[in-house]
């Protein structure tokens, strides 16, 4: 098994290594390297669905997405799906997944199925880097910051994305989730420390005045979308790729309009989240 940077920032590529037959030394050296880079992609695999439900449940248990399609006969794998005549893809804008649980999940395993001719990447930003590289006056304005996420603007019933995706989420009564999460937060697994607010699911920063609230945000997320903190995923058939929600973002292109693009995803239950001490 090899295991290589995929960029300075974010994510390795693990070589060398079947999902189906992996062995207890294997799995402790990919779990290490998970947590140190944020993201683990394997090309070549070929997995059933119980072979990724498997793979999955050697982290932690499942976290079943409510909203998602299953795959029938699975309800724990979401389908991310798009068909060539939809217009919204998911995951079409910086985010991580699910943080508008009070106990986020760890991360997402995402297996390909069907890739575009072209396009269809996904780009990853590692959140430790992005931290690391603000300077100390931001870090100390950052100190002890809390925020608050919710998902009602994405999956809820009256929301425009789920209007768009012409009503194909599920459970959208129950988009109602709001939590509170710090900041800056200490990584549950390596104590890093990284920014944990994202575009797609933070609402504001707690008890701080609205319209500096999203300048900060603002400002931290153009601070993010700078590439020396990102890599981008070419995918193929049979990749299967996982990160941290913890410690990193993700950005699906929408950019293959008129081709179908399917990958099979489980989420992986995570820990309750610590705010990182200064
Ligand atoms: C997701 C997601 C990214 C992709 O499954 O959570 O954002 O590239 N997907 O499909
Ligand atoms: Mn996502």
């Amino acid at each position: 098994m090899q295991i290589t940077k995929a960029s300075e920032a974010v994510g390795a590529i693990v070589e060398g290594v079947d999902l189906t037959s992996l062995t207890d030394d294997e799995f402790v050296e990919i779990r290490e390297a998970f947590f140190d880079s944020g993201a683990l992609f394997f090309r070549n695999q070929q997995l059933t669905p119980e072979d990724h439900i498997a793979f999955a449940e050697r982290w932690n248990d499942i976290d079943i997405n409510r909203f998602f399609t299953p795959v029938e006969g699975y309800p724990q794998i979401a389908k991310v799906l798009k068909e060539p005549d939809q217009e919204v893809n998911i995951g079409g804008g910086w985010h991580t997944d699910h943080s508008y649980d009070e106990i986020p999940a760890m991360g997402s395993i995402l297996y390909a199925l069907e890739i575009p001719p072209s396009g269809g990447d996904t780009l990853f930003a590692g959140m430790h880097a992005a931290y690391e590289a603000l300077d100390d006056e931001m870090k100390v304005r950052l100190d002890g910051l809390q925020a608050r996420h919710g998902n009602a603007h994405i999956f809820g019933k009256d929301s425009a994305y789920q209007k768009k995706f012409g009503g194909r989420f599920g459970n959208t009564e129950s988009a109602v989730q709001e939590a509170i999460h710090p900041v800056v937060l200490s990584h549950p697994e390596t104590g890093a420390k990284g920014l944990y607010v994202n575009p797609g699911f933070t609402l504001e920063i707690v008890d701080m005045d609205p319209a500096e609230s999203t300048a900060l945000l603002d400002e931290l997320y153009a601070h993010i979308q700078q590439p020396q903190f990102h890599f981008r995923l070419q995918w193929q058939e049979g990749m299967l790729a996982m990160w941290d929600n913890r410690s990193t973002w993700h950005y699906a292109l929408n950019d293959y309009q008129g081709h179908r693009r399917y990958l099979n995803r489980i989420t992986i239950a995570g820990v309750p989240l610590d705010q990182a001490s200064s």
